[in-house]
């Protein structure tokens, strides 16, 4: 899986092989990143061949014109030896130079993963390839870290550091990794976005210069999240290479894509050097996150399915790994900070009922928490809310059989807290400046060790008074004034902060193991790979909009798993959007990820609590192939589709989402394909759902045997109590041909109405659920 011969290194993975060799001058020489190579290959064909000097390039010695640093493909390069590329470093090194060159001193081998002693990293890996370099003229080395994942088809890079001389470095930029790939006409892909609308997919050419993908607000980001893949021009979601990018780390993160005059494509990936300085003494070293690498030729999907394999076998870690995640009702979006221990109670109430199994008290529940003005900081229960105090309440959920979840959000304070109060030099501003306030809160200065001791302590209490079994994790600002009184540097506050945050995840959780950590900054602000090593999911956005979320979503399932996703059913029209959609789609579109409520489940009429309950028990009968099968995106021929599906880990059980967004008049066929079944026999079934009277208007007079006012109190009435059954699909046929794809019936086209027609209108969907005919009933027919 690593092998070195003649100065060549070669990792292969399952389907992979990563090739590059150390120069005849020390340098790595990237050779090769693409499909499993023949055992054996040999690696100076696949090397750029140099042949004839290049006009005026800088020559890194004058024994061999033809070595040029600015002309090759290189694993890593300097500043100032004649490659004008952006190089992974800015180093002030130990002579006052920025001068730099490292080049091979020795490499070794060994079993597993490297732990690293600041940052969260991939765990379980098979082997790990160390190669140092040292500089030329300097006493400073820099040990670079190759991990295998070898069914994950994932490789990891990292670079640790160290200066040996007795004069400081200073490092202004030191990124994890670099890499440069010849040009296939990439495209770059990201997940850009905002509040809301986060993880929206962008494709652009890779053309001439530079582009950056990167954060600066303290937070990997919900702008621009770090993950992104490079991809051959005309990949699909099932064909095509495609290299696959992300970082573990969930502070400012850079990453440079910048195709060079020679068509050379360098990959830089790290922390961002904005506002980023740190010095090292003599025997001081730093490390860098670690980066994520794949490549699939399977397109898309391909790429995917090896990022997903990474997360669920390597980031999330602990006791919920790999685990099936409870149904949750989250009081937030039912309630937002209305609310006392009744009102609570009926919600909890109704949610047993409905077959949910955990109960999330969100924001509202402490100090002066009666809106977002007050209280953050000060996590004693608020008395007036809870007479009997949070364990009784607690207790009392306990009794109605559901497990207690709680809502922290412990990295800020608002100026009006007893905690601010007390100590305003816990939060990061400017000593002298007004502070700039976000949401009417301060950050808390995580680099101070008060602090995080106060954090560990006060949270600790609540978990353990209340015997919590569930964390929202929240977030809710970007970092802005950073600077803390506690640092002699200023430029190593961003930094600080995350290992700051990362000591305080490890003091409170690896003591209490058994709870399920989901993290939250204002939904899919911090969704990265660094919090998924704490937290096994995320809450993805604060849209519950069935139709953003397909999008939100879509753009996270490139990366990362849907048992990292955090998804719920809320009420309509939508608290984001206004949009009315079915409480189907919004189901359809939740199951697809770490499942809930939140919304008001006392005002459900009678009919839609038929549809809930119906709703948890089929998710928790799938839940499995939901969380943890292999999801697919399933290209579509047309704009207003979406096509989602789970496989599970046997490839004998499917589910497929089938998504309208508009609905466009006179609909050509719809076809549902599935793909990745074992060859077989399938039973194709729709799940049955309902459709309620009142979203027909006046058109149910077609049907009804009597004339109804659309806006009338009988149809109302009568919504509550009867529904119409939507149409159910059966079809039995092989893994072939749903592969190729079936034909559906035929949606609503305005000429009537029967069991046959499927009646999706805006917003429509359907699940279907596929199944193996066990293989003896198979052959009695
Ligand atoms: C953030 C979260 C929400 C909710 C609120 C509470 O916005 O993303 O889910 O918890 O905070 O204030």
């Amino acid at each position: 899986m690593i092998s070195v011969k003649d100065r060549v290194f070669r990792l292969d993975t399952v389907a992979t092989t990563y090739l590059f060799r150390v120069t005849k001058f020390g340098h790595l020489e990237h050779i090769y990143y693409g499909p499993l190579l023949a055992p054996g290959e040999d690696a100076r064909v696949l090397a750029q061949k140099n042949t004839v000097p290049l006009g005026s390039s800088v020559v890194y010695n004058e024994s061999d014109e033809l070595y040029c640093l600015d002309q090759m493909y290189l694993e890593w390069s300097d500043n100032g030896r004649g490659d004008y590329r952006q190089s992974p470093t800015e180093l002030k090194m130990p002579d006052g130079t920025f001068v730099s060159d490292f080049v091979y001193a020795s490499h070794r081998i060994v079993e597993g993963s490297v732990q690293m002693s600041t940052l969260p990293s991939a765990c379980g890996g098979d082997r790990t390839l160390v190669v140092t370099l040292r500089d030329t003229t300097v006493k400073a080395t820099l040990s670079l870290y190759y991990t295998v994942f070898a069914q994950a088809n994932v490789i990891t890079r990292r670079a640790v550091l160290t200066n040996e001389s007795r004069e400081p470095l200073v490092i202004r930029r030191l990124m994890s990794m670099m890499v440069d790939l010849p040009d296939e006409n990439f495209h770059l892909y990201t997940l850009d976005g905002d509040w809301i609308k986060e993880a929206y997919l962008h494709c652009r050419p890779v053309t001439y210069g530079m582009v950056t993908n990167a954060s600066k607000t303290g937070a990997s980001s919900n702008r621009h999240n770090p993950a992104f893949m490079l991809a051959a021009a005309a990949t699909t979601e099932e064909n095509g290479n495609v290299y696959g990018f992300n970082l573990v780390y969930s502070g400012n993160h850079a990453s440079y894509i910048e195709k060079n005059r020679r068509d050379i494509v360098r990959v830089a990936v790290g922390i961002n050097p904005h506002c980023f300085e740190w010095g090292l003494e003599q025997g001081e070293s730093f490390e860098t996150p670690e980066v994520v690498l794949t490549f699939s030729s399977q397109g898309f999907n391909g790429m995917s399915h090896n990022m997903h394999c990474f997360v669920n076998e390597h980031i999330v870690r602990g006791h919920w790994q790999k685990r099936e995640r409870p149904i949750l009702v989250n009081s937030w979006e039912a309630y937002y900070f209305d609310y006392d221990e009744g009102k609570l109670l009926q919600l909890a109430k109704k949610a047993k009922e409905l077959g949910i199994e955990l109960f999330v008290l969100d924001d509202g529940w402490f100090g002066q928490r009666n809106n977002d003005k007050a209280g953050l900081g000060d996590y004693t229960v608020n008395r007036k809310k809870f007479p009997r105090g949070l364990k009784a309440f607690a207790d009392q959920l306990r009794k109605l059989g559901l497990d207690f979840g709680i809502w922290v959000e412990p990295e800020m304070v608002n100026p009006d807290s007893d905690l601010f109060r007390e100590h305003p030099e816990w939060a990061v501003r400017h000593p002298e400046k007004k502070p700039v306030l976000a949401r009417n809160q301060l950050v808390l200065d995580l680099c101070q060790k008060e602090v995080r001791d106060y954090i560990v302590d006060q949270v600790g209490l609540v978990l353990d008074e209340a015997e919590v079994s569930y964390v929202k994790w929240d977030m809710n600002r970007a970092i802005a004034e950073a600077c803390s009184g506690a640092l002699k540097d200023q430029g190593e506050f961003y930094h600080r902060y995350i290992t700051g945050l990362y000591e305080v995840l490890t003091r409170i959780f690896t003591p209490r193991p058994q709870i399920l950590l989901e993290s939250c900054s204002s939904g899919g602000n911090r969704f990265d790979l660094g919090m998924l090593c704490f937290s096994p999911q995320i809450w993805t956005s604060d849209n519950t909009d069935p139709v953003e979320r397909l999008k939100i979503q879509t753009g996270l399932s490139y990366f990362y798993p849907l048992s990292t996703m955090g998804a719920h059913v809320a009420q309509s029209p939508s608290a984001q959007t206004l949009r009315n959609t079915p409480l189907s789609t919004r189901f359809n579109v939740a199951c697809f990820g770490c499942f809930g409520y939140e919304l008001d489940l006392r005002h459900l009429s009678p009919e839609e609590k038929k549809e809930v309950k119906d709703q948890t028990a089929f998710y928790k009968k799938y839940r499995r192939v939901f969380q943890y099968g292999t999801f697919s995106r399933l290209p579509a021929t047309k704009a207003n589709k979406v096509f989602w599906q789970c496989v599970s880990a046997d490839e004998s059980t499917a589910v497929a989402g089938f998504f309208q967004t508009l609905a466009s008049p006179a609909e050509t066929d719809d076809r549902l394909r599935v793909t990745g079944l074992s060859t077989g026999e399938y039973v194709v079934r729709t799940r049955p759902q309902r459709l309620y009277l009142t979203r027909f208007g006046g058109l149910v007079n077609h049907i009804s045997p009597v004339t109804l006012n659309p806006e009338g109190f009988l149809l109302q009435q009568a919504n509550r109590y009867y529904s119409l059954a939507g149409c159910v699909e059966e079809y039995r046929c092989s893994a072939a041909a749903l592969s190729a794809g079936i034909p559906l019936n035929n949606q609503f086209t305005g000429t009537g109405y029967n069991e046959n027609v499927r009646m999706l209108g805006d917003f429509g969907s359907n699940l279907y659920i596929i199944e193996k005919v066990n293989t003896e009933e198979g052959e009695d027919e």
